[in-house]
């Protein structure tokens, strides 16, 4: 059986693990099932890429889009060129995977409407909490329970900035180890404001009680410098549905040193899950990086294409 083709858009942080995360898929698959990555889009087709052959390269996104692939990846970020690339796979009937909330949080909600028209999977387990599986544990675990709120720490890098002040780092010092450790882009002011968790935040909300992400109002209050000295603070992002509706939030909270918050670290993300049926589940680990962000785009890829992961029955 022939390898299923893969094009991916972005050899990033995150396009390169994915590309790493194939090859090591497909040793362990022993050619069932085997994925090739036969198209990579990417800013700068000059730049030697590991694992690639140089002629799969590529920075025209219409020849990108024109290769033959059976499932289109897309670890770009921003929406242009990443939304005409969602759309382009959809309407050539294609599952599309991505890592990108800033697409899902402000497309999401047409893209599945026409994603369920032509019969095809969107796989976005990437865009939040990194490899944390908190999309399927909503799309699928809990469907069936009613979701009361949500709560949780949805940023890596504004986690790992808070947790090495709280032990006594510098401002300053703690954004450039941030940056040095691949948890923090040259500008964080997204992640510092809040608006990457809002965007986050608007995916789980749509998820958990079926609003349309892009519609849903969160409030949000920015990390500062002045507030984050000392104190055990976390960036918390919030959605719960009340008699008025259902309202989100994202800003500091000072929270205890030893509750599930508090225990949150460095880059690690948290999600609480209030349910009516199962109560308050707890989902937590690496919130960023690129490898556990590609784990969660490789999931989505063998789900979309219906591969079976081969353990258990
Ligand atoms: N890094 C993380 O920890 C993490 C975690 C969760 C989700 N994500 C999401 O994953 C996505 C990718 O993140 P990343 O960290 O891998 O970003 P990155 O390291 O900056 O990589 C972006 C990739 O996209 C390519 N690219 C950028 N603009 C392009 C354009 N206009 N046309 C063609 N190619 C373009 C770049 O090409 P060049 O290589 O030539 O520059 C690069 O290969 C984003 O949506 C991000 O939010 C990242």
């Amino acid at each position: 059986m022939r390898p299923l083709r893969v094009a991916l858009a972005g050899c990033g942080a995150v396009g390169s693990a994915f590309v790493e995360q194939v090859a090591d898929w497909n040793r362990r698959r022993r050619g069932r099932g085997a994925l090739e990555v036969v198209t990579v889009l990417v800013r700068d087709p000059s730049r030697r890429r590991r694992g690639i052959d140089r002629r799969s390269i590529t920075d025209d996104v219409g020849a990108f889009l024109a290769a033959p692939a059976e499932v289109v990846v897309e670890a770009v970020g921003g929406l242009d060129p990443a939304l005409r690339i969602a759309r382009h796979a959809l309407a050539s009937g294609r599952p599309w995977v991505t890592a990108n909330k800033a697409v899902v949080a402000r497309h999401g909600a047409a893209l599945a409407t026409e994603a369920r028209r032509v019969g095809v999977e969107i796989g976005f387990e990437a865009a939040v909490g990194a490899g944390i599986p908190v999309v399927a544990t909503l799309r699928q675990a809990l469907a069936h329970d009613e979701v009361v709120a949500l709560r949780g720490i949805l940023n890596g890098t504004t986690n790992f900035l808070l947790t090495a002040l709280e032990r006594g780092a510098a401002w300053d010092d703690a954004l450039a180890e941030a940056r040095r450790r691949g948890f923090a882009e040259a500008d964080p002011s997204r992640d510092l404001q809040g608006l990457d968790a809002a965007d986050k935040l608007r995916i789980l909300a749509w998820l958990a009680f079926g609003v349309d992400p892009a519609s849903l109002e969160v409030d949000v209050v920015p990390v500062s410098r002045a507030g984050a000295a000392g104190a055990v603070m976390r960036q918390v992002a919030e959605v719960r549905r009340d008699s008025s509706g259902i309202r989100g939030c994202v800003g500091p909270v000072e929270v205890p040193r030893d509750s599930a918050l508090g225990r949150t670290t460095d880059e690690g993300n948290l999600i609480e899950i209030d349910t009516v049926g199962a109560g308050r589940i707890r989902l937590s680990g690496p919130g960023a990086g690129g490898r556990a962000t590609a784990s969660a785009l490789l999931g989505d890829v063998v789900a979309g294409l219906g591969l079976a992961a081969g353990r258990g029955p």
